[in-house]
């Protein structure tokens, strides 16, 4: 490290509280506030963490590509999560990584997949069969429901029924507890739920792990537990265990928050409900199967509009392990640094209009998240790349096939979806759509 570096300017914040309660309230304007006055690089306290936020495509590919190995996705990450998700897939690095990524390729290669699919397409028709019996259609936590139920046969392998209850439950609590601000069990509060919920989650799944291993079944846990690499390296049940809880958490909010900034965009831009609608009547099935994914690309261009709008996650953590340098800044060893999908996914040096919602930005003439390789980055980069993006791709695909062929999604005129983005993006009014059949 040269003396030449320069320092990275920004501020604190309030005493003890930093920019806390800005960020809660919503971290996007906060990077929207500190990027105004320092430029994309800049430091900011919140939540305990005094963090280095580099707010640039090229940050993006610096810190989530780490060419150079300068950071630690397992200790970023370990800040909030290691009491509920110790040794998930995201909370590890370097060669330990590695491996277990490859361990886990099983339950994610297109065999895999294609069988998920086959699964997912009857219960999803049926389940969006009941949603028109009501009136006023709150349309989050029903798409939480069914992308748990689906979680349950897909992930384990049941049906979350009766003493299934209480895995609902417990997982539940895990992803809630995860979510809160203060991690400090006491007296029955969010957070002890959630580490009782882990409890019991790391029970359910060692009473199953070697029966998952000698069966033939087809579900992620299954395939976890008999994953194998070339030289017959295999998990222990504790890593199947810590996976599992991991996976499932990886897998819901983010998936729930998807679907739901999808349909609101769709209710606000009826044209592409009605582009999605006749591609998937041109599909000519009562099913979406694998094969046909690929012809359903008015979905696939909206899912990833809707993404750049609303990235499930606002916000991608690391600690540098070194001390190295970014265009010229000094960033030191032990520094958190953090990068922002929805910061760089709405930058006008980039993305035309940014504020308005036009899927055809991506299609193959326009293509302007080939501009800068890491511009677009709702699934992170690097090494650490969202392991689930295929698999959130198809579920995404097949709600979106059964309930446009089935209704058409409205919402009041002057309706504007209010969005809590931290710690992952969702309408803070569950979003009430209107749901008329067609
Ligand atoms: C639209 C939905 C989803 C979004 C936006 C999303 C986003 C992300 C992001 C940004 C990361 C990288 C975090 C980092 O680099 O620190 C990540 C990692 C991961 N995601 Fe997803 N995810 C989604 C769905 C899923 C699903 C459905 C699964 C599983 C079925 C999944 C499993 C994982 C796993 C295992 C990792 C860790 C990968 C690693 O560390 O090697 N995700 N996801």
């Amino acid at each position: 490290m040269t003396a030449a570096l320069k320092q990275i300017p920004g501020e604190s914040g309030l005493p003890l509280l930093g920019h806390s309660l800005k960020f809660i309230k919503n971290c996007n304007n906060l990077y929207d506030e500190m990027h105004a006055k320092y430029g994309p690089v800049y430091y900011n306290e919140y939540l305990t963490t005094r963090a280095v936020n580099l707010l640039s495509p090229e940050g993006n590919e610096f810190v989530l590509l780490d060419r150079a190995g300068n950071f630690s996705s397992r200790m970023a990450w370990n800040m909030s999560l290691k009491a509920l998700f110790p040794n998930g897939l995201m909370l590890r690095d370097g060669d330990e990584h590695r491996l277990h990524r490859r361990l886990m390729g099983a339950p994610f290669k297109t065999s895999a997949l294609a069988l998920y699919v086959d699964t997912m397409n009857p219960d999803i028709a049926n389940t969006v069969q009941t949603w028109a019996k009501q009136d006023t259609f709150l349309f989050y936590p029903a798409i939480k429901q069914l992308t748990l139920d689906l979680a349950a046969k897909i992930f384990l392998g049941e049906t979350l029924q009766e003493e299934a209850q209480d895995i609902n439950k417990a997982f539940v609590d895990v992803v809630d507890a995860s979510m809160v601000v203060v991690r400090y069990p006491f007296l029955g509060n969010k957070y002890q739920r959630g580490l009782e919920g882990r409890a019991l989650l790391e029970n359910y799944f060692a009473a199953r792990i070697s029966q998952k291993r000698s069966s033939n079944d087809t579900d992620m846990f299954a395939e976890i537990s008999r994953a194998e690499v070339e030289d017959g390296t295999t998990f222990s049940d504790q890593d199947v265990i810590d996976h599992m809880i991991f996976l499932m958490m990886a897998a819901h909010d983010t998936t729930t928050s998807s679907i739901s900034s999808i349909c609101y965009a769709l209710a606000k831009n009826p044209i592409w409900q009605q582009h999605i609608r006749e591609e998937a009547k041109a599909i000519g099935a009562q099913q979406l199967s694998y094969d046909n994914m690929a012809n359903f690309d008015a979905a696939g261009l909206v899912l990833k509009e809707a993404l750049r709008l609303y990235p499930p996650l606002p916000m991608i953590p690391r600690m540098a392990i070194k001390d190295c340098e970014f265009e010229g800044f000094a960033i030191k060893k032990g520094q958190h640094v953090h990068v922002s999908p929805y910061f760089t996914q709405r930058l006008p040096e980039i993305w035309s209009n940014p504020t308005k919602f036009d899927p055809l930005r991506f299609s193959k003439e326009r293509s302007e998240d080939k501009i800068h390789r890491h511009a677009w980055i709702p699934f992170g980069g690097g090494a650490h790349k969202c392991l689930g993006l295929k698999f959130a791709e198809l579920q995404v695909k097949l709600v979106l096939f059964h309930l446009l062929k089935k209704y058409e999604i409205s919402v009041d005129p002057d309706y504007e979806m209010p969005y809590a983005p931290a710690p992952i993006g969702k309408p803070s009014d569950q979003l009430p759509l209107k749901l008329t059949r067609l």
